[in-house]
């Protein structure tokens, strides 16, 4: 079994600031601080801290060499990146005092993925490999389409929600991982248990995890649902939790069954990233999480 995780890849530019700036408003950071981050590349680094064949594939302009580089010092195998002619995507990130963040992007390279490319990169891959999609990079649908075809296990983190996500065939997806806002966005239901009960119903064979913040997580198939606690520990940077949730707990659920544990071990993870600052870097190692031994909120 391979990883292939096709995702983003952005410069960070982080703004540690004393609250997240108000329109109209001019502040001054107390730090700023450039870092490798995107979804992709963040779910990239947290999958490797678990599982040994990690592939990472995504454009970056000639100015995100250091973003392959980083990668490749984590392990991950970055053969398939590739480079383009438009600058790699950014995101300005303001962290306030409460660990709270808030984020813009700039789509750059991330958004140059052709058929071609995607084609030639699937070509590599088969029905024993996992393929790990976000949704910061274009022709998503079409890359969801192929991988299926190939009859591989698709998960996908349909995050940031944008208007595509209408164009996703969940029918294809073997694991879909979202949080409160994302499952209430899809289903269009204001309720929990009314988003399970719509993805039950609407695609029986997908797998779910939905993180609820403070309030854990929970596990959701068509015959099974599992929770899981969170852990209390002094927040300072959330950037980058969800993407440790998901790197841990998909890089486990493929290799082990007792879905507790995987829920456990991602929930550790993410909550260890939280009290550090910055998003890749602030992702716990194997040994860091199983040491772990916070309590629960
Ligand atoms: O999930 C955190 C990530 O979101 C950051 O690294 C930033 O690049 C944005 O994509």
């Amino acid at each position: 079994m391979k990883i292939i995780n096709f995702g983003s890849l952005n410069i960070d530019i982080f703004f540690r600031v004393n609250h997240i700036v108000r329109p109209g408003e001019t502040i001054s950071a107390q730090s700023i601080e450039k870092r490798a981050g995107g979804k992709g590349l963040n779910q990239s680094v947290a999958l490797a801290k678990v599982f040994d064949k990690v592939y990472h594939a995504g454009s970056i302009g000639m100015d995100g060499a250091f973003l392959k580089d980083y990668l490749t010092g984590e392990g991950i195998d970055t053969r398939f990146i590739r480079e383009s002619d438009i600058p790699t995507g950014n995101a300005i990130i303001q962290v306030d005092d409460k660990g709270e963040n808030s984020i813009v992007l700039y789509k750059g390279a991330n958004f140059d993925n052709d058929k071609e490319y995607i084609d030639e990169v699937l070509s590599n891959f088969d029905k024993n490999d996992i393929l790990i999609l976000q949704n910061e990079i274009n022709n998503m649908d079409y890359i969801i389409k192929k991988g299926s075809e190939k009859e591989m296990k698709l998960v996908l983190n349909p995050s940031p929600i944008t208007d595509e996500i209408k164009n996703f065939d969940f029918n294809k997806i073997d694991l879909l991982l979202v949080n409160e806002t994302e499952a209430k966005e899809i289903s269009k239901c204001d309720d929990i248990e009314k988003c399970i009960d719509y993805f039950r119903e609407n695609y029986p064979n997908l797998k779910i995890v939905i993180t609820l913040g403070e309030r854990g997580s929970i596990f959701v198939s068509k015959d099974s649902k599992v929770c899981q606690n969170a852990y209390k520990v002094e927040a300072v940077d959330s950037t980058g939790a969800g993407d440790t949730f998901t790197g841990f707990f998909v890089a486990e659920f493929y290799q082990n069954n007792d879905i507790k544990k995987c829920l456990e071990f991602a929930t550790k993870a993410s909550a260890l990233s939280v009290t550090k600052q910055g998003a890749s870097i602030s992702i716990p190692s194997m040994k860091e999480v199983e040491k772990f031994n916070g309590d629960i909120l």
